[in-house]
């Protein structure tokens, strides 16, 4: 039998009464311990995190400067016909030299934690061996800077930017020694930042750089690798996640916190009833037993080796036990449902396609239901009993136009950050361990294969002129952080 097919979002779009009130933000409102604002809307637990997030290869820009060398995606998107347009990552946002205008952005939404990716070309040119202490002195400016301005750094070790020298050596992650080289990559930015970074984050989303990457190859290298080989490149770039987290902690100052960003497949029950939660538990173990099980569980299910037969991946007791090392919170990327159905045949569970009238946002692949955001907690919590969790990233592609009057009216992400921000605050309501919300993005950004065709930032980004224009849905997400409620 060939590998478990994941269904990735891609795949798929194609497819188819207060007491003592107490201040809580710098503008000096009002809310109230017992979780309701003010205004009478129901408030954000006192310290729920307020975040935004972005990505190294996405934003920085400056490709050929102070030493960095080539990623796989700068390789990728050199191809013709891989990206939109043509778009590469050379310029991007030219955050690489704007970064402090991009921390007062941060400020102005004033949010107290910034989620960034660092560049692994930029630090090891080669993946390994020499270290660029030019690239390093970007992430301690930006670090600095963010801290000057009363922001946590919250850091991505690998967001999919690979060095194109550890894929021309060794295949990329299809090679164990690219995971042990992203540990020692990772140990050092722990080493060098764990003075003034407190969360890290060693991998961004798996099934985006492994099954799009090496599988369909949508993504950055652009590989279609048979079904065995993509098993044991899954297992690595566990491996190397497993490894990392044990790196880290050995190098890190102590107290830092390490966790995921992880998009595995939402299971939305497709009826509160139940049967049908009970079959969206056990369809979130399955539809995600690659990655987000084998890491929480330490094992691969029985389902996912039997489905890969002889294409199953190797592996040995002690390296599911590194890949399951202990993690201190979990964080999801929440974009797009997986409804589940209730089924007494198989599994006793099934997916239940979309409509083709189903409501979509700007990309193919992200279809709307808020309830993403209330599932995605609850599950963490009541399959693997985890007790921190953070949504690491939300957000949503909008046509985005400036209007007449110079406005960004993206009234569309304006309801979809409202409607998915009440279900995280149904979550926070009912007890499930939510802890914070990073929205993706702070800026329109180079979006991988889309190039910048497809918008998902709070701030318009005229790529001309590097403007950066504040739309509708940053004023809503200011609003939303002033009042630690939904607006
Ligand atoms: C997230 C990624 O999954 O989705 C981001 O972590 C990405 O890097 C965002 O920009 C939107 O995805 P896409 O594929 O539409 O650019």
């Amino acid at each position: 039998m060939s590998s478990l097919k994941l269904r990735t979002r891609r795949d798929f779009g194609k497819a188819i009464g207060t007491a003592a009130l107490a201040p809580w933000a710098a503008g000096g409102a009002m809310a109230s311990p017992a979780g309701t604002a003010a205004t009478g809307v129901p408030s954000f637990p006192a310290n729920f995190l307020w975040g935004c997030a972005t990505a190294a290869y996405q934003i920085e820009g400056a490709a050929h400067e102070d030493g960095r060398k080539p990623s796989v995606w700068d390789t990728y998107a050199r191809t013709p016909g891989k990206v939109a347009g043509g778009d590469t990552g050379d310029v991007a946002n030219d955050h690489y030299h704007r970064y402090k205008e991009d921390v007062a952005l941060l400020k102005s939404l004033g949010v107290r934690a910034y989620r960034y990716s660092v560049s692994w070309p930029r630090v090891f040119p080669e993946g390994r061996g020499p270290v660029n202490d030019k690239g390093v002195a970007f992430y301690d400016r930006l670090t600095d800077e963010l801290l000057a301005a009363g922001i946590d750094p919250w850091v991505t070790l690998f967001h999919w930017d690979l060095p194109q020298a550890l894929e021309d050596r060794w295949g990329g992650w299809q090679s164990r020694e690219t995971a042990k080289a992203f540990a020692d990559y990772a140990a050092f930015v722990a080493r060098r930042l764990s003075d003034r970074v407190r969360h890290f984050f060693p991998i961004n989303e798996f099934v985006c750089f492994i099954d799009q990457g090496y599988g369909t190859g949508i993504k950055a290298p652009g590989k279609q690798i048979p079904a065995g080989a993509l098993n044991q490149t899954r297992h690595n770039a566990l491996l190397a996640h497993g490894w990392a987290v044990e790196a880290i902690r050995a190098a890190a100052r102590p107290g830092v916190q390490i966790g995921l960003a992880e998009n595995p497949q939402i299971c939305v029950p497709v009826i509160e009833t139940p049967a049908h939660i009970e079959a969206a538990r056990q369809a979130m173990r399955e539809l995600n037993a690659p990655f987000l099980t084998a890491i929480l569980e330490g094992r691969y299910t029985t389902a996912y080796l039997s489905a890969a037969g002889r294409h199953a991946p190797r592996f040995t007791p002690e390296e599911m036990k590194a890949i399951a090392s202990p993690l201190d919170f979990v964080g999801l990327n929440v974009y797009t449902p997986t409804h589940i159905r209730a089924d007494r045949s198989g599994a006793g569970f099934a997916v239940v396609p979309l409509p083709s009238s189903y409501p979509r946002m700007a990309s193919e692949w992200l279809f709307l239901d808020p309830a993403v955001a209330y599932w995605a907690p609850r599950h963490l919590a009541e399959i693997w009993k985890v007790k921190d969790v953070y949504i690491t990233e939300n957000g949503c592609s909008s046509d985005d136009r400036i209007a007449a009057d110079g406005c960004v009216y993206d009234t569309d992400r304006v309801m979809y950050l409202r409607t998915h921000l009440a279900s995280a605050r149904r979550a926070t309501e009912e007890g499930w361990p939510l802890r914070g919300y990073f929205h993706w993005s702070l800026m329109d950004n180079f979006e991988w294969t889309d190039g910048y065709g497809k918008r998902f930032g709070l701030y318009y980004v005229d790529f001309r002129t590097q403007r950066r224009i504040p739309k509708l849905s940053a004023e809503l997400f200011r609003e939303v952080v002033r009042r630690n409620a939904v607006a």
